[in-house]
C-alpha cells in the first residue's frame, strides 16, 4: 500500500491549482447512459473514484476511454445491453449506486447491488427506492441486489418528498425521470452546485427539468436524449481544502492564491467562517487570494446542505481549529458519526471531545508527528494538513482514500513548499522486533 510521508514546518507558499469536481464528474458520467452515443467530458479528474466508475458503466456495456492527462473523458453507450452494478464495484464506491437511475431511465430496468455501510455510520439509500416507487418502478431485492422494473419499460413519473434532502437520491431520481412517460416533481430536493451542473448537462442533453437549484425540481420525461460534450465544473471541495491549508500553513500576512476554482460553489457559509478567522480573502473570477492572519480565531461552525458548511470540509476546519487561539465546536448534522479523524488527531497532541454530532476542539494544538490511519478521504487530507504543521515526520497510511478524491496532492503541495512524497509500505509486517524473535 501506499503511505504519504510528510514533514512538517515548512509554510505553503505560492500557489494551489484546483482540479475537475469528483462529485460532479460522477453523475455526468451516469447522465451519458441516457444517450444512444458518444458523451464528451472535459476536466475530469485522474481519481479512482472516476476509474472505478468508468468500469461500472463498461459493465452495462458502454465503450469508456479515459486521456488522463487531457482529463477527458468519452463514453460510448450505443451498447448497454446489461443492466446491472455488481456488488465488487458499488462496495468500491457508493456513488456507482446511479446506476440505478441511469439503468431504469435508459433500460427502464435495473440490477444494483445494495452499498451497505460506510466508514463514518450506516448511510441508508431509502430515499432512493422509495423515490423510484414513486415514480412508478417496482423494486425488490434479491441475494442483495436491487431489482427495479418498470411496466413497460419506462418510469410512469410521479411526486416524491424527500426527507432529509439527498445529493445522491436527487440524481438518481432525475436520472430516472428525464426519460419517464409523464412529469415528475422532487420536492425538498438537493441544490448543491453538484445537483445544479448535472441537471444543466441532461437539459443541454434534451431533457425538460425546471428548477434545479431550488427545492422543487419538475421534471417532463422526454423519448430520449441526444450525446453532448460538456466541460466539469471545478471541485469547491478540493479548493475549500486548499483555501483552510493556507489558512493553516501559509505565511501570516504573505497571500496565497488557489487558482482554477469557481469561488460561488463554495456556498455562503464556508466563506463567512474563512472570514471570521481573520484572513483577508480576495475573491475574483477563478482565483482566490487568501492572507492568513498572525492568530487563527476560534470560529465554531455546523454542517447544513448547501449553501451551508460542506460536511466534505468539516474535518479539515477541525484541522485549522487546532491552531486558533482557544475553543470551538463542530457540528456534524448531516452524518453525526463522521469524527474517526479526531482519534488519529489525538495521537498527534489534538485536545478535543465528541460528544455525539459535535467535537470541541481546544486550542492551540502543537502537533507533534506520528504514524496516523486515514479512514475515508475526507479524513485522510485532515491528517496530512496536520502532519503540514507537525514538528517531525508524520506518516498517513491507506492514503488510497486519499486518492479517491485529490488528483496528485503530493506534486501541487511540493510545487507549494511542502515537505511530502509518497512511499510503498507492507500493512502486515510484523515490528523488527518481533521478527527477530520469531526467527
Ligand atoms: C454526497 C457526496 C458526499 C457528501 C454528501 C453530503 C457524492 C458522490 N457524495 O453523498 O461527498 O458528503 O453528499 O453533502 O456526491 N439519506 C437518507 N436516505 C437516503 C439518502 C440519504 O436518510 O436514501 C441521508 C444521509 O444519511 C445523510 C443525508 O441524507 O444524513 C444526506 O446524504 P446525501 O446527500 O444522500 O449524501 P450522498 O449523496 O451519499
Amino acid at each position: 500500500m501506499d503511505k504519504l510521508v510528510v514533514t512538517g514546518g515548512q509554510p505553503l507558499t505560492g500557489s494551489l491549482p484546483v482540479g475537475g469536481s469528483k462529485n460532479t464528474a460522477l453523475p455526468l458520467m451516469a447522465a451519458a447512459l441516457l444517450a444512444d452515443g458518444t458523451t464528451t467530458l472535459t476536466n475530469i479528474p485522474a481519481l479512482r473514484d472516476v476509474y472505478t466508475f468508468a468500469n461500472v458503466l463498461r459493465v452495462s456495456g458502454a465503450s469508456v476511454s479515459f486521456d488522463e492527462s487531457a482529463h477527458q473523458l468519452r463514453v460510448d453507450a450505443r451498447r448497454i445491453d446489461h443492466p446491472e452494478a455488481p456488488y465488487d464495484l458499488v462496495k468500491k464506491m457508493r456513488a456507482s449506486f446511479y446506476m440505478l437511475g441511469a439503468l431504469v431511465g435508459r433500460c427502464g430496468q435495473a440490477r444494483v447491488s445494495l452499498p451497505g455501510g460506510c466508514a463514518w455510520g450506516p448511510r441508508p439509500v431509502d430515499l432512493h427506492l422509495e423515490g423510484m416507487k414513486a415514480f412508478g418502478a417496482s423494486i425488490e431485492l434479491d441475494q442483495g441486489y436491487v431489482v427495479a422494473s418498470t411496466p413497460n419499460g419506462r418510469l410512469q413519473g410521479g411526486s416524491f418528498r424527500m426527507e432529509p434532502s439527498s445529493v445522491g437520491a436527487t440524481i438518481n431520481l432525475l436520472l430516472g425521470a428525464v426519460t419517464a412517460q409523464g412529469g415528475s416533481r422532487i420536492e425538498n430536493a438537493a441544490q448543491e452546485p453538484d445537483v445544479v451542473a448535472f441537471g444543466e448537462t441532461l437539459k443541454q442533453m434534451g431533457a425538460q427539468i425546471d428548477g434545479l437549484g431550488t427545492r422543487t425540481i419538475e421534471v417532463q420525461g422526454v423519448d430520449a436524449l441526444e450525446p453532448v460534450s460538456v466541460r466539469n465544473t471545478p471541485d469547491r471541495i478540493e479548493m475549500g481544502t486548499f483555501m483552510v491549508a493556507a489558512l493553516l500553513a501559509g505565511e501570516p500576512g504573505v497571500p496565497f492564491r488557489v487558482k482554477n476554482g469557481h469561488h460561488p460553489h463554495l456556498g455562503a457559509a464556508f466563506k463567512k467562517h474563512v472570514a471570521d478567522t481573520g484572513a483577508t480573502v480576495v475573491y475574483e473570477d477563478d482565483v482566490v487570494t487568501i492572507t492568513p492572519p498572525d492568530r487563527i480565531r476560534p470560529t465554531s461552525i455546523a454542517t447544513a446542505t448547501y449553501p451551508g458548511f460542506p460536511t466534505d470540509l468539516q474535518a479539515q476546519w477541525g484541522v485549522l481549529m487546532a491552531h486558533a487561539d482557544g475553543t470551538t465546536r463542530i457540528t456534524d448534522t448531516i452524518y453525526d458519526d463522521r469524527f474517526k479523524h479526531i482519534p488519529e488527531l489525538q495521537r498527534m497532541g489534538l485536545d478535543a471531545s465528541v460528544k455525539g454530532d459535535t467535537a470541541t476542539i481546544h486550542g492551540p494544538t502543537d502537533f507533534k508527528a506520528a504514524t496516523v490511519m486515514s479512514t475515508d478521504l475526507r479524513a485522510s487530507v485532515s491528517l496530512v494538513l496536520a502532519g503540514m504543521v507537525a514538528e517531525g515526520t508524520t506518516d498517513v497510511l491507506r492514503v488510497y482514500h486519499l486518492d479517491r478524491g485529490y488528483e496528485n496532492l503530493e506534486q501541487k503541495l511540493q510545487q507549494a513548499g511542502i515537505d511530502i512524497h509518497r512511499e510503498q509500505y507492507d500493512e502486515f509486517s510484523e515490528p523488527e522486533r518481533v521478527a527477530e524473535r520469531t526467527a
